[in-house]
């Protein structure tokens, strides 16, 4: 029997390179039954593990045994000890009470009478059952690789679904900080991370469920050796994907076809999703079992980012490509309307403005100088100083802006309106179109007309060189409350090196 690794001395002489032995939990009142047992199974190994053996003599010493080792694959446990059913007491407490559901257990008895095999599978969560005459050492050593096959994939499945959880987690975060894409790419390689392959096809796609026809798609993400396919769209994708696409769209479920996965999910506000998983290898149960959570998982957290992406992204798109058009023209650089934007967002939460109503002026701010398409290329490039005539169409840019834009209903199209409207308004009512007056201006127009000079100041125009930093603080504060409203200028000194650091981001 020396030879035999007992619980407490397995960790004294473990070889460095050795993998941990499994734990088996024999709990019987006979001793003979383990030494029998510790005979039978003394060579035993499976997937380059050996046993560790571990006894119990009563039911309530092998529920403390379980309640203080997590890693145990087997537990075979004898009906009668210390009571007619403590064996069977024992199984209902590993279950319930610790909540262990990953240790299989094997009911072994002398007595089938006192325990009809019938009677304990159905009421108990056991693996299997065992008459003592029944367990030769051939059965007993069936019996151990069978249980330690099911626990290990049971434990992969369940660390599969850990990492999932981090991954759920991670994608909050995600949530948080950026787009749609990028969230896209993120899962992409967790999956390819926890399913352990790579060289495999991942696609992610997502309807554009703001058209009727639900026929078109688009590329979200891609695994790293299809990078080509990156910004293509749907007609561009390689036959078998854009079939098996279509097949799960057309049955509306996900389905596995040999080595690839086709996920379909949809949202609760109708959108649809595919994913297109192709390994080099037979998708196994835990495979499929993995995408199906994640497919299900996925349509909740890609709800809030479609929406919040496809709305904001297609307005700040068209903002900013409606402002570079005009940059373009006027010589401003293709920095000008982001850092605008920015300077403006900035401002708009110093002076205490809600996140939303920032992120409105954020998004419409691009378009203060929109009414500049209207302006002719002889006055806009003009390298000089305007005639009276000249600068009268120039002032027109403002109004035109916002005329441009007002008929629209969409909320940073409006607020785009009242930018470029009032951008050039001053404090002290001599601003144009309106004359407007303090808080008369809103404060969008404002704080819009503040981070538009500080930029054009310090940017090369056909008309001027860039200014240096402390000549635009000086113009700024001697335009406070005369051009600007002071709250700003004050808000624009207190916090001039977070505003650098912006300008530093986006350099012309
Ligand atoms: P912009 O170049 O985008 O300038 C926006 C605003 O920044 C100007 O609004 C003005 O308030 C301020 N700003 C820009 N450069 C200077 C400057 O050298 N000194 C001072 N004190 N402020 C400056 P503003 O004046 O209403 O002009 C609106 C637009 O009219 C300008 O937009 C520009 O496109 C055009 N513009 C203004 N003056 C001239 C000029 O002398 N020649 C030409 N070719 N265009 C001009
Ligand atoms: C375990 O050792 O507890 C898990 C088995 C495995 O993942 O191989
Ligand atoms: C994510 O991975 O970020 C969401 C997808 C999932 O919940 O599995
Ligand atoms: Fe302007
Ligand atoms: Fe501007």
């Amino acid at each position: 029997m020396d030879d035999f690794i007992f619980a407490d001395e397995a960790n004294n002489d473990v070889e460095t390179n050795e993998l941990d032995p499994w734990n088996i939990l024999l709990v019987d009142d006979e001793p003979g039954v383990h030494q029998v047992t510790q005979m039978v199974l003394r060579e035993f190994e499976f997937d380059n593990r050996k046993l560790n053996l571990i006894s119990a003599y009563s039911g309530q010493q092998g529920l403390e045994i379980m309640a203080s080792h997590s890693d145990i694959a087997l537990a075979i446990i004898d009906v009668v000890m210390e009571t007619d059913d403590a064996g069977l007491q024992l199984v209902r407490s590993i279950r319930e009470e610790l909540q262990n559901n990953y240790t299989r257990l094997v009911l072994r008895t002398g007595q089938p009478g006192q325990a009809p095999e019938e009677d304990v599978i159905t009421n108990y969560d056991i693996d299997d059952y065992k008459d003592k005459t029944e367990l030769t050492s051939n059965k007993l050593l069936t019996l151990l690789y069978a249980s330690l096959r099911s626990y290990r994939d049971i434990c992969v499945i369940d660390s599969h679904r850990r990492s999932l959880e981090q991954v759920i987690l991670a994608s909050t975060e995600i949530f948080e900080a950026s787009s749609l894409k990028t969230f896209a790419s993120a899962v992409l390689k967790q999956i390819c991370n926890l399913l352990n392959i790579d060289g495999a096809i991942f696609y992610c796609t997502s309807l554009n469920e703001d058209i009727d026809s639900n026929s078109d798609y688009r590329v979200l993400a891609v695994s790293g050796n299809m990078a080509a396919y990156e910004t293509r769209n749907k007609s561009e994708l390689p036959e078998s994907v854009r079939k098996a696409f279509e097949y799960a769209l057309n049955q509306k479920q996900s389905y596995v076809n040999g080595d690839t996965y086709t996920g379909y999910f949809s949202t609760s506000l109708g959108s649809e999703n595919l994913l297109y998983v192709s390994m080099d290898r037979e998708l196994d149960d835990m495979d499929k079992q993995l995408l199906d959570i994640y497919a299900s998982n996925v349509a909740v957290t890609y709800e809030s980012l479609l929406l919040r992406d496809e709305i904001l992204e297609t307005q700040k798109e068209l903002a900013y490509m409606l402002g570079e058009a005009v940059e373009q023209r006027s010589k401003e650089t293709g920095s000008h309307v982001r850092r605008v934007a920015l300077y403006s967002h900035f401002f708009a939460i110093k002076y205490g403005l809600s996140m939303q109503e920032a992120e409105l002026i954020k998004l419409a701010s691009p378009l203060h100088d929109v009414g500049k398409i209207v302006i002719p290329d002889s006055i806009l490039k003009k390298p000089g100083k305007l005639t009276e005539d000249e600068w009268l169409i120039m002032q027109s840019h403002a109004q035109q802006g916002a005329e441009l834009l007002k008929s629209s209903d969409n909320d940073v199209i409006k607020m785009g309106s009242i930018i470029a409207g009032q951008h050039h308004e001053r404090w002290d009512g001599t601003g144009y179109p309106n004359k407007l007056k303090g808080e008369d201006i809103h404060i969008s127009g404002r704080i819009t007309a503040l981070a538009d000079v500080f930029d054009a100041l310090g940017s090369i125009r056909y008309y001027k060189d860039a200014w240096p930093l402390e000549k635009i603080l000086e113009e700024i504060n001697t335009q406070k409350g005369k051009q600007f409203d002071p709250k700003l200028v004050e808000i624009l000194n207190d916090n001039i090196d977070d505003i650098l650091k912006i300008r530093d981001q986006y350099p012309d």
